[in-house]
């Protein structure tokens, strides 16, 4: 049988292997897809060891994906302008291809929530490896504004900079932020520590679409803060999480589940409805 899996540490509360045997199922796909947690400085060797072994294609996440973008035979574009790997194809003539289908699954998820992208202002938090990960795609969208704010200020400005090429992209400091925007989207990891990034209250309306990168049982710190200060649209990353498994199988197995009932199942198992 095919094998497939997501290496990461830690990864034991990963969802990608209930998600992939899902669509597996869903699209009668023979395979099996496990966890793979390498002691940090062993990653390039169990992923050598794995491919030797078979394995036909893995997912990567946190702390690996830069790593991984190095390993690789060959990158995706969307990959290489990540700068991370979050999934590698072990293509027929032998090649390890490395993808990245974050920022894709981020698209995807707003998209099926019904936010328009196009001629909209966007507001990015965080300038780390998960807002540099979206920026190619929502630039791809067409926003008429993409403002990229970052406690490290430095870091928003290098990242603008970088994908100033692809779109109207610019850094501003959180003090200076000026709206109104029509969506924001929080990359940055301060939702772990249920630290909150130091955006205005000001800045948050009724009409406004709030992303959450990330997810959990109940509602992020943002999303709570968010919903205090007005906001009646909010998100978590459940949903990018789904759809970017769904392009990383897609890209696998060329073969693209639907997501509706595996997003549902998903929050059945983590208790959320
Ligand atoms: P990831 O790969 O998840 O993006 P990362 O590369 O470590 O992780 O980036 C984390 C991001 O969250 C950074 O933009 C970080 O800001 P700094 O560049 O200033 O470190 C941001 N971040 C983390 N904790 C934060 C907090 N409490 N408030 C605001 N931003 C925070």
């Amino acid at each position: 049988m095919d094998r497939y899996l997501v290496f990461g540490h830690p990864v034991r509360h990963s969802k990608s292997p209930f998600i992939h045997t899902l669509f597996a199922r869903q699209t009668q796909q023979e395979l099996e897809y496990g966890l793979a947690e390498p002691a940090i400085d062993e990653f390039a060797h169990a992923l050598q060891v794995f491919f030797a072994q078979g394995g036909k294609g893995c997912n990567v996440t946190v702390p690996f994906k830069e790593q991984a973008f190095t390993l690789v035979d060959r990158l995706s574009p969307r990959a290489k302008r990540a700068g991370a790997v979050n999934t590698i194809k072990l293509t027929d003539d032998g090649v390890l291809l490395g993808d990245n289908t974050d920022g894709a699954g981020l698209v995807a998820d707003l998209k099926s929530h019904g936010v328009t992208l196009a001629d909209s202002r966007i507001l990015l938090l965080g300038a780390g490896g998960a807002a540099r990960g979206a920026l190619a795609p929502l630039l791809a969208e067409l926003p008429s504004e993409l403002v990229i704010a970052n406690r490290t200020h430095t870091k928003a400005q290098q990242l603008a900079a970088e994908f100033h090429d692809l779109g109207p992209v610019t850094a501003q400091a959180y003090e200076q932020l000026a709206g109104p925007f029509d969506l924001v989207i929080n990359s940055t990891s301060a939702s772990l520590q249920g630290e909150l990034p130091p955006l205005a209250s000001a800045l948050i309306h009724t009409d406004i679409a709030i992303y959450d990168m990330m997810y959990g049982a109940s509602d992020t710190a943002f999303i709570s803060w968010a919903k205090q200060h007005g906001a009646r649209q909010t998100m978590d990353g459940l949903g990018m999480l789904v759809e970017q498994a769904a392009e990383a199988f897609t890209v696998w197995r060329g073969i693209r589940p639907g997501t509706k009932q595996v997003l549902r199942e998903l929050k059945r198992n983590l208790g959320v409805i």
